[in-house]
């Protein structure tokens, strides 16, 4: 395994839940470091562009109106294997098809209203977080 970064959000749904310190605790719980976070609400040009390898899907506008609904916490995560061990932390998209103990399994509603997204490959994290932050906001410990 290598250090790696990946791209995390904790969307509207887990904002209003008020579980971003749960969440921020499982990915340290896992031993992800969060080398940077910002709290925004995202335009719907941004969340357009930022999901628009799925423009094509049915539920894409559904999407893009939920990830405006609210502001989002973006954060970067730092640590050996980091894409797949987010993606372990997190669970399956569809929370009734995650493990239990994930996020998802243990704090998402939907398919859609599902608390978090992370970054699918090692390409993907590279591209989505130069999506929201630069090389210089980045603290690498
Ligand atoms: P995320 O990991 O952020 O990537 C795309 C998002 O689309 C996904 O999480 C879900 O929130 C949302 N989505 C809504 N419907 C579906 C669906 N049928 N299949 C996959 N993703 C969906």
């Amino acid at each position: 395994m290598s250090l790696e970064r990946t791209l995390s959000i904790v969307k509207p749904d887990g904002v209003r839940k008020n579980v971003i310190g749960d969440v921020f605790h499982r990915f340290e719980k896992a031993g992800l470091r969060i080398v940077a976070a910002r709290m925004m609400q995202l335009t719907q040009a941004q969340a357009e562009a930022f999901y628009g390898v799925h423009r094509a899907r049915p539920f894409f506008r559904d999407l893009v109106s939920y990830m405006i609904s609210g502001p989002v916490m973006v954060q970067v995560l730092e640590g050996e294997g980091a894409v797949l061990k987010n993606r372990d932390v997190m669970g399956a998209t569809d929370p009734k098809k995650a493990a239990p103990g994930t996020i998802r399994a243990d704090l998402a509603d939907s398919i859609e209203q599902n608390v978090v997204h992370g970054s699918d490959s090692a390409d993907n994290a590279a591209r989505e977080i130069a999506f929201f932050f630069s090389e210089t906001e980045l603290c690498p410990r």
